[in-house]
């Protein structure tokens, strides 16, 4: 008989060296989403902290959050709403703008894609400095929507993103942690 498979989901992460550019190591999550055990812990394991909690929909950050996003939310059986970068979406929008290492980015939802008082998931494959997932907040709350969460496989937290959120009185998990 074989040995039991013991791999966590951080065993998945591959790191590329170098990647986009010199000095950063970039956590790949492809390699996670590729293998169907993989995969699945990590679906399983975002959910843990909100079983019993009544939640309205799952938000997802373009793009990696999506595939995370849309498996949580019919693992849910709730309806899926996108965040995505400015001038994706077809419909009327809200606009958020956020700080990058250089300049700015500008994050949109659908106005009619939450409702007031809805209980919102917000889920990310990753949280660094916490600029996407902050505005993504923003754009809930703007359309009254209560994030009751944020869910992501990686934090690194040296980037600040978990503090910045924690201050802004969010709750944060995080399967696993990189330095
Ligand atoms: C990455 C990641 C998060 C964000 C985290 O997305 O998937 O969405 O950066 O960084 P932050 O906490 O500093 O805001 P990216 O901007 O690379 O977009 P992509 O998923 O569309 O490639
Ligand atoms: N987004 C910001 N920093 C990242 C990193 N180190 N790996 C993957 N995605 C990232």
């Amino acid at each position: 008989k074989r040995s039991r498979d013991t791999r966590e989901v951080r065993d998945y992460i591959r790191t590329i060296v170098d990647f986009p550019k010199e000095g950063i190591l970039f956590r790949d999550v492809t390699t996670l989403f590729a293998d169907a055990r993989g995969f699945r812990m990590a679906v399983d394991q975002l959910l843990n902290p909100y079983a019993g909690e009544q939640i309205d929909k799952v938000v997802g950050l373009e793009a990696r959050g999506f595939i995370l996003g849309g498996a949580v939310a019919h693992q849910l059986s709730v309806g899926f709403v996108p965040i995505r970068k400015k001038g994706k979406l077809p419909g009327a929008v809200l606009s958020q703008a956020y700080e990058l290492e250089y300049g700015e980015a500008v994050v949109e939802i659908h106005d009619d894609a939450l409702n007031p008082g809805d209980r919102v998931l917000i889920v990310d494959d990753l949280l660094a400095t916490g600029g996407t997932a902050a505005a993504g907040i923003a754009l809930c709350e703007r359309l009254g929507a209560e994030v009751i969460g944020c869910a992501f496989v990686i934090d690194l937290p040296e980037l600040g993103g978990r503090k910045l959120l924690e201050e802004m009185g969010h709750e944060v998990f995080a399967l696993t942690a990189f330095e």
